[in-house]
């Protein structure tokens, strides 16, 4: 088969998903219930935390674990300006202010002793993101906060199934949350899972995430149940249903091969592309396990005679669908009015932003359409160099 273009995503969902959502819709329960709570039991132990509550995104999950933590008006909490609005969006809402601190320009994450220079008493936590997948440096992150006596909690929307030195994320911090957003490598729809190794931390969360009910739909409609229940704080409506714990459940069933292709997918772009002077492939390193949720290729614009924007336009001349992860937040307006952020305070970010293309990239992506997408880029890069 000939191949002419490649979308950017494709789901890889079967019958057995279809097959469990139709389970929930017939068994006449299809919110929060028996599916949620299995979806928690399995990423619990898959990661190796003590509690897992499901929420219905990582941005509401971040949001719990900051709230639920007693952050809020006249705390900082430290943060990268190179991610998508929601892990921001999560230390505003608390009425936090988010503090920013520059990226490391290779693995576009923020490491530990730049966001110690961003601590001072009215910190209260250190949000980082595992961007692509890389996880971050945990072990540095972890000594940083245990000696400030504040919190980490990680934005892991992209690092389910990544491991940092033997150690799943998810099981390393105050607490992390993770996105099963349609595209993520296990897919709610919309959805996400919080975890965390405190009790105290957990019950809270679960409790704000459902109104703060005092009993949830599930228990006051099960046999013997009440209608009664107290409303206990201000609340939220951030739970996840069975119908999308049930895309879930299947999701994780399949979750080893899903990860296995998406790291095959990653070696073999790797291994089309590495050669070529004007790409810098994505940092890989021997302490973590990637989670490849992104393939996010860099140019070295010094080598062509185009821009990233331009290079974009080429690939979908020849219909390959990208993305850029991410514009960062001090390139938005909203924060650069609100929050005054100025690009020359974020040399790598600003740097790398103007670098940066998203590959396709997902675990049914043919070898052929990997193949056809290196050439495209070969090509471009062959007519295009300076
Ligand atoms: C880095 C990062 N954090 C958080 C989120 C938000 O995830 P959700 O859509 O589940 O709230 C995303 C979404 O893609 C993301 O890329």
């Amino acid at each position: 088969m000939k191949i002419t273009g490649v979308p950017f995503y494709r789901q890889s969902f079967g019958r057995k998903e279809i097959a469990e959502v139709t389970d929930t819709i017939k068994s006449g329960w299809i919110t929060t219930g028996k599916k949620a709570r299995l979806l928690e039991e399995k990423i619990c132990a898959y990661v190796g935390a003590r509690q897992a509550m499901a929420v219905n995104s990582c941005t509401a999950g971040m949001h719990l674990l900051l709230k639920a933590s007693g952050i809020g008006p006249g705390d900082e909490v430290v943060t990268t300006p190179y991610t998508f609005a929601s892990t921001s969006e999560a230390i505003l809402y608390t009425g936090a202010k988010p503090v920013y601190c520059d990226i490391n320009y290779d693995s576009l994450n923020i490491e530990a002793d730049t966001a110690a220079a961003k601590l001072n008493r009215r910190t209260k936590a250190i949000l980082p993101v595992h961007i692509a997948g890389l996880p971050l440096h945990m072990d540095r992150f972890v000594s940083l906060v245990r000696s400030k006596k504040i919190k980490l909690f990680d934005d892991a929307a992209h690092a389910i199934g990544a491991s940092y030195k033997g150690k799943m994320i998810g099981s390393i911090g105050d607490g992390s949350a993770f996105s099963f957003y349609a595209t993520k490598n296990l897919t709610t729809g919309e959805g996400g899972m919080v975890t965390t190794r405190h009790a105290g931390l957990a019950k809270k969360i679960k409790l704000l995430s459902l109104h703060a009910m005092s009993k949830g739909a599930w228990k006051r409609y099960a046999k013997g149940g009440s209608w009664r229940y107290d409303l206990l704080d201000l609340g939220y409506k951030y739970n996840l249903s069975d119908m999308a714990a049930s895309l879930g459940l299947v999701q994780f069933e399949k979750f080893d091969k899903l990860q296995a292709a998406r790291k095959k997918a990653a070696a073999r772009y790797i291994k089309n592309l590495q050669d070529i002077d004007a790409l810098k492939m994505p940092l890989v390193e021997d302490c973590s396990d990637h989670a490849w949720h992104l393939f996010i290729l860099r140019l070295r614009l010094k080598q062509l005679k185009i821009n990233r924007d331009h290079f974009i336009d080429e690939l979908n001349k020849r219909n390959i669908g990208t993305s850029v992860h991410f514009i960062p937040l001090f390139l938005q307006s909203y924060y650069r009015k609100n929050l005054n952020l100025n690009r020359r305070d974020f040399p790598n970010a600003d740097k790398a932003f103007r670098e940066v293309i998203t590959l396709p990239f997902f675990p049914d992506l043919k070898n052929a359409e990997i193949d056809y997408v290196c050439e495209v880029i070969e090509t471009i890069c062959r007519k295009q160099k300076r």
